[in-house]
């Protein structure tokens, strides 16, 4: 049967073979050239010698992986030739920013700053893809919870491929005109030859090719997000005790037990302390929805010079494909809290600076508004960030709410606990290996396995 069809169509047929296989394996945004092959009559264009997994004929992971490290930690691929991914997503403060800057300087001269903060890229190496309608199966009711998922702080890009190319194009980071140019930087680079060697279909030169560059050099850097040591450790206090090989003092287990409560810091309503994944043995400390908190203006971002000049997350001006849904103005991905106690920056606009006040935030948000918030014709302006027809989006719920008597969910002691808890999420923590054996049996182990 398959020798009678034409050679285009046993093409066509193929490559859909390939694309079917290459999308149960991969993201489908690497897909889209063959997919494009498959859907329409147009040649298939494949670039470089492996075909993406369909013998499973590409780079060894390691070599994948490391070849990303490079690109990641290069400047001579951004205009200014100083600014890496690596300044921004700095090893040394969990892949997040390094300094204390709400958001981070770029651009051609290193004089452009951008409008949000650099997020780390620990833990957000395998979010769901964007949905409107997230279900949670590990939550017990099955409902509908709304938008989740996806990479930045909107979840407008899915893949680490695609976004990868955002800081490389951004004006205000790396500033390549376009990927002609980022093409043109690889070429002078000092990974060059080894590019070339790594990726070039025999008897070519894949530098030849600016497609090619582009789409082996994001996924390099999709490889090196992947790799554990650096993106996903799992070397907290916090998970060493959860495998049973370290203790919790009594004051970080207090500050856990506010974590949860529903009725105090109910923080686990949105950044999970279990795993909400079948596939995941450790939580994330974020389960990717969306929310809006109502986080106070930033008057220091040059953006919000104008001020009918509003971030509005989901619902754009970077996202554009939900702005006519105004219930979403407003709401942000919540962020992983795992190594929150390495950053000097919060919230998407970067606008705090220490994890208590984050935490004063969100117990005394409707108590002392003038704390928080701006005011507007000699009254305090409410979720000052927002425009008044969206303000009705802002969450009310637990740790906001006050207490009867307008009391704040936590007391000053109680705050002081739940730092104690987040700071167990810092990575890096190095378990009493002497104890480490009499407690780590198969019965006191909370988990047995490594989450990998
Ligand atoms: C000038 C600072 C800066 C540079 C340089 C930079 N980033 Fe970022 N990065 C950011 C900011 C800010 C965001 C959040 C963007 C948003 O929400 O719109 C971000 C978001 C991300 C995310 C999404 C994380 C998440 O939580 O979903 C990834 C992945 C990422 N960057 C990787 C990279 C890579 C790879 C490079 C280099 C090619 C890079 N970044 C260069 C500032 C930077
Ligand atoms: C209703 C969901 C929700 C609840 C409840 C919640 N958070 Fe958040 N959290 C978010 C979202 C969404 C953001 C990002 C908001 C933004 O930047 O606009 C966030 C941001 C943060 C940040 C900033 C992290 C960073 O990298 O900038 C910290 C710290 C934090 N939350 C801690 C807590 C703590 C502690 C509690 C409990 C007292 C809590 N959250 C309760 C949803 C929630």
């Amino acid at each position: 049967m398959f020798n009678r069809l034409s050679f285009k169509s046993k093409v066509v047929a193929f490559s859909c073979f390939v694309w079917a296989l290459f999308f149960l394996t991969h993201s489908m945004a690497a897909a889209r050239p063959l997919l494009l092959a498959c859907g329409n009559d147009t040649p298939v264009v494949i670039t470089g010698k492996y075909t993406h997994g369909a013998n499973g004929d590409i780079p060894p992971a390691d070599k994948l992986v490391e070849m990303g490290r490079k690109i990641f930690f290069d400047p001579s691929l951004s205009a200014s030739g100083v600014q890496s991914c690596a300044s921004c997503h700095n090893p040394g403060s969990a892949y997040g920013p390094p300094n204390a800057l709400s958001v981070q300087f770029g651009g051609p001269k290193m004089t452009e700053l951008g409008m949000r903060a650099a997020p780390s890229l620990r833990y957000v190496h395998a979010p769901q893809a964007f949905t409107e309608h997230y279900v949670d199966l590990m939550d017990n009711n099955g409902q509908d919870s709304g938008p989740a998922g996806g990479r930045t702080w909107d979840g407008r890009v899915n893949s680490a491929k695609e976004q990868a190319l955002m800081p490389l194009l951004d004006p205000k980071e790396m500033a390549n005109r376009d990927l002609a140019e980022v093409a043109a930087r690889v070429r002078k680079s000092s990974f060059a030859a080894e590019f070339d060697q790594l990726f070039s279909p025999p008897g070519t030169h894949i530098l030849d090719n600016d497609e090619g560059i582009i789409s082996w050099l994001t996924t390099a850097l999709e490889f090196f997000e992947q790799s554990p040591d650096d993106f996903h450790p799992f070397t907290s206090k916090f998970d060493s005790y959860m495998r049973g090989q370290a203790q919790l003092t009594p004051q970080e287990l207090r500050g856990l037990k506010l974590f949860n409560d529903k009725d105090k810091g109910n923080c686990a309503k949105c950044h999970p302390s279990v795993a909400t994944s079948s596939n995941l043995i450790y939580p994330r400390f974020t389960d990717f929805e969306f929310a809006a908190l109502g986080v106070p203006r930033n008057r220091s971002l040059p953006t919000n010079r104008d001020p009918s000049f509003f971030d509005l997350g989901l619902c754009g001006p970077l996202r554009h494909d939900l702005q006519d849904l105004t219930d979403y103005c407003g709401k942000f991905r919540a962020p992983t809290l795992r190594n929150a106690a390495a950053r000097h920056s919060f919230f998407h606009n970067g606008v705090l600076h220490s994890l208590r006040e984050v935490i004063e935030f969100y117990v005394t948000r409707d108590i002392t508004p003038q704390r928080w918030y701006g005011r507007q014709n000699g009254v305090v302006d409410r979720y000052d960030d927002l425009p008044a027809a969206y303000k009705k989006n802002v969450e009310m719920g637990a740790p906001f709410k006050p207490l009867p008597g307008n009391k704040p969910r936590l007391t000053r002691q109680e705050i002081t606990d739940l730092l104690a808890f987040l700071n167990t999420l810092a990575d890096g923590y190095h378990p009493p290996s002497a104890s480490a054996n009499r407690i780590m049996t198969a019965s006191s182990a909370r988990h047995p396995a490594r989450p990998r």
